[in-house]
């Protein structure tokens, strides 16, 4: 059961991701996203679409069809009202577990956006071994997630009232969470701690792992840190010990196959 307080926080949520092109943590996504691809007449495929925000946002800025799949139904349901509530003719949204119920089209662009840092390890290995089954000639996977160094990577810094919380003593940590917990719209995840007990603590080395056996291979990575936002330094990976902390988003594509033309970032 979802209250009417938590639906109307979910659609509050999923309709800023959507309309606003500053809303925080998806900013520098949106961003990435119409400097680097053309999703015209491209099918694209939203994995774990959540409420559906990011959904929205393709199927209005592209001419594009949109198909969001999410495994919970309380997510899927606030994507769909709002989807009605703007009348977007060209996306979908599904409530559909991949690994039991394998897609039958193929899809030009999949997107994982904050999606990945929440699936157990196994399990993600055999996403995206589906996900590659699905992908169209020469289509492409785009993974962005917060690496497990960074200042928001608990997902529960707002209510532990600091950011790297994820490295305070466990006990400590989870004595804060528990006094501030709170729920949150979800049939799966229904409140904060459930939801960091879910955190599979991603790197890019455990994601790399992820994605072996499904042959998919990485032909762009950026590394967006707070020092991006130094003038002169937008474009820097500062992927090095410390300056590592400071990274905030992880963005990678990958595709079926190596094209010796592109080379990582
Ligand atoms: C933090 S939300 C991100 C939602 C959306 N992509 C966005 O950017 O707003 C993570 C989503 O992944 C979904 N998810 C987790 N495991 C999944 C799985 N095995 N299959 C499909 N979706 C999954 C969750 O239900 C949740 O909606």
């Amino acid at each position: 059961m979802m209250t009417q307080t938590l639906y109307d926080e979910g659609i509050n949520y999923a309709e800023q991701n959507f309309l606003d092109e500053t809303a925080n943590h998806l900013k520098v996504d949106k961003e990435l996203i119409r400097s680097k691809f053309n999703l015209d007449g491209k099918k694209v495929l939203d994995f774990g679409c959540g409420m559906g925000g990011m959904s929205l946002w393709y199927a209005k800025n592209f001419d594009c069809q949109v198909h969001g799949l999410d495994i919970d139904a309380h997510h899927v349901r606030i994507a769909n009202d709002l989807k009605a509530k703007h009348g977007l003719e060209n996306v979908k949204f599904e409530v559909r577990n991949l690994l039991e119920k394998p897609l039958e089209d193929k899809y030009d662009f999949v997107v994982l956006n904050d999606v990945a840092e929440h699936i157990q390890l196994p399990i993600l290995e055999k996403i995206f071994v589906e996900i590659s089954k699905v992908l169209a000639e020469d289509g492409s996977v785009f993974v962005s997630y917060p690496p497990w160094k960074s200042p928001y990577a608990s997902h529960v810094h707002h209510i532990v009232g600091m950011p790297w919380c994820q490295f305070l003593p466990e006990k400590t940590l989870l004595k804060k969470i528990e006094k501030n917990n709170r729920p949150i719209v979800g049939e799966e995840e229904s409140d904060l701690l459930q939801a960091y007990k879910g955190l599979n603590h991603l790197t890019n080395e455990k994601l790399m792992n992820a994605i072996k056996p499904s042959g998919l291979k990485v032909v762009y990575r950026k590394s967006h840190s707070i020092v991006n936002k130094v003038p002169g330094l937008g474009n820097v990976n500062l992927r090095i010990f410390p300056l590592d902390y400071l990274i905030t988003k992880e963005f990678v594509l990958l595709k079926t196959f190596k094209n010796e033309n592109e080379n990582e970032n």
